[in-house]
């Protein structure tokens, strides 16, 4: 049976900054994906990560602006490490090859980004998390002797040992489909969120929240679930997004009678205003009738009044992605947007360490919450986040690894597994297809769980949801095969999205106020008399069972949040 000090599940930012991490403390790693580590989704990541690194900005400011965004739900505490820590994580990104725009003076450029008080977004073009990605990934290639890549590997399963302490997992090869028990002293979950609830969504195919619910279904907690981020540019046409650098660089937002409404929203920042702000005024706008394009649904973003040869250099992804899949020259013409499901800021409960209630599991990255975003994240703090904290879990776990000796996971539970898959693959025909219950899925959340939500649809959406759940159970599939059966993984990666979706629903029907991106039209003010308080949810009998914990404040008290 493979075994390892630290057993890493995805390979994105936050994996592979863990790993790395935990290499170079000795300890012996296993990375595993199921898809080739280049290809997470953090290569999607566009506009930047944040760090005050410019001689006149202070940490301190950023952590503000990041509190502030986070609408006061951030966990002070997490958010101050997060931040200080930015500026030497950037350099080391910059020492390791990452190439950096430059600014005329030869030093790291800083665009403007949502929601921060000053130019603190240091960034690669619009493809920032690719070329982090990437440089982080011929990292790892020299640590070979020391960390195991596991590509293509499809995790069914978490082990705990008697105890109740994290000690392995069970995991599908893709390419075989052989199944395998790895026992690991920690295991650190760095597997993403759960965007591909929703539909549409700009995250990829690959984010069906298997983190989030195998924590969950081994017991850990998950938080503040209900707090999910519609980004303010999304294509109409299928959720594409288009970066916030697009406002940084000067693109503005207009509605049907050509007015530049953010100035009536956010008369300071407008356009980079935070994006939970952004948004419901798009929304709003849309709502009202002043939307473009033949549904009258859209938006227009026009960035026409920026130097084309700075679009080129700086924005040159999203004039591909206008041009393929919009038909527009972003260069000459405004293009249509929309909100659209981006991110979750809740996720698998952690401390600054990356460490769950459970001993020996950790996560990091978008699949946990620390919780440094609270009811709103910042742009690119996403990146930031994952850095950070998949460093610092990395480094834990190796050193809570190097006192301890290897668990072995019992055959039983690489049999349960076994089993849970043969149920599938001998499913009859005739029940739904897993893509038609996917469908419906996304379908009702981006209904009733997106920018605006009410008592009425999220109870709309509970019951869809459970539905789903029971229809799951059957859903049939069409390949019963061994290789690369993307069928078998569908229909479990299903059930993973379904325990998200639930939670995520449970908690916005708890939380009885508007805060950050839970704007519930029938409590329509921030309440913070009773809800400055983080939700958690345990896996009960009978769907999520709810219970409340503090929120950290060190240094800044709740404001009116205007922008
Ligand atoms: O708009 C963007 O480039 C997205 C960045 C982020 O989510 O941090």
């Amino acid at each position: 049976m493979p075994s390892h000090d630290v057993l890493i599940i995805g390979a994105g930012l936050a994996g592979q900054r863990a790993a790395l991490a935990a290499a170079q403390q000795g300890a012996n790693v296993a990375v595993m994906s199921k898809v080739h580590p280049v290809r997470s989704h953090s290569v999607a990541a566009a506009g930047g990560i944040n760090a005050a690194i410019d001689p006149t900005d202070d940490w301190r400011s950023h952590a503000y602006d990041t509190v502030k965004g986070s609408d006061y739900l951030g966990d002070q505490d997490a958010i101050e490490v997060m931040c200080s820590e930015a500026p030497e994580e950037v350099m080391h990104l910059e020492h390791i090859g990452v190439t950096f725009h430059r600014n005329d003076r030869g030093e790291l450029d800083l665009r403007a980004f949502g929601g921060a008080s000053m130019n603190r977004t240091a960034y690669v073009a619009d493809i920032t998390g690719q070329a982090i990605l990437h440089v982080l990934y011929e990292q790892l290639l020299k640590h070979s002797g020391q960390v195991d890549r596991f590509e293509e590997w499809f995790v069914t399963g978490l082990v705990a040992d008697d105890d109740g302490r994290c000690c392995g997992a069970v995991a599908r090869d893709v390419r075989t489909g052989r199944i395998e028990a790895f026992s690991a002293k920690n295991v650190i979950l760095a597997c993403g969120g759960a965007g591909q609830a929703y539909y549409p969504t700009t995250n990829g195919l690959i984010v069906t929240g298997d983190g989030i619910a195998l924590a969950y279904r081994l017991g850990a907690p998950l938080m503040d679930m209900e707090m999910v981020q519609y980004h303010p540019t999304t294509l109409v046409e299928n959720g594409l997004l288009i970066t916030e650098g697009a406002r940084g660089e000067g693109a503005i937002l207009l509605n049907s009678d050509g007015e530049r409404f953010m100035e009536r929203y956010a008369p300071n920042k407008r356009e980079l205003a935070s994006r939970d702000v952004v948004s419901r005024a798009e929304q709003t706008e849309i709502l009202e009738g002043r939307g473009v394009g033949a549904n009258k649904d859209g938006i227009y973003l026009d960035i026409t009044q920026v130097p084309r040869k700075r679009i080129l250099e700086a924005l040159r992804e999203i004039v591909n992605v206008g041009r393929d899949f919009a038909g527009v020259d972003i260069t000459t013409e405004p293009i249509m947007i929309r909100p659209g499901q981006h991110y979750i800021m809740g996720g698998v409960k952690t401390d600054v360490d990356g460490a769950t209630p459970i001993e020996g599991l950790y996560a990091a990255g978008e699949v946990a919450c620390v919780s440094v975003h609270g009811g709103n994240r910042l742009g690119a703090n996403s990146l930031l986040d994952t850095l950070i904290f998949g460093r610092r879990a990395g480094e834990h776990a190796a050193k809570r690894a190097a006192a301890m000796a290897m668990p072995t996971v019992g055959h039983s539970h690489l049999r349960d597994q076994e089993a849970m898959i043969a149920q599938i693959l001998a499913r009859p025909t005739g029940g739904r297809r897993v893509s038609a219950i996917k469908a419906e899925l996304g379908a009702t959340m981006n209904k009733h769980v997106a920018v605006y939500r009410d008592a009425e649809g999220l109870n709309t959406a509970l019951e869809t949801v459970k539905r789903l759940r029971e229809e799951a159970a059957t859903a049939h599939i069409d390949d019963r095969g061994t290789v690369f059966n993307q069928d078998v993984l569908g229909a479990i990666e299903l059930d993973y999205m379904i325990d998200c979706a639930e939670a995520t629903v449970v908690g916005a029907i708890e939380r009885t106020e508007s805060r950050g991106a839970q704007f519930r039209t029938d409590y329509p003010d921030r309440n913070d008399e009773e809800w400055i308080k983080h939700i958690e949810l345990r896996r009960g009998d009978d769907g999520p069972d709810i219970s409340y914990s503090d929120v950290t404040f060190t240094q800044w008290q709740p404001e009116v949040r205007t922008y």
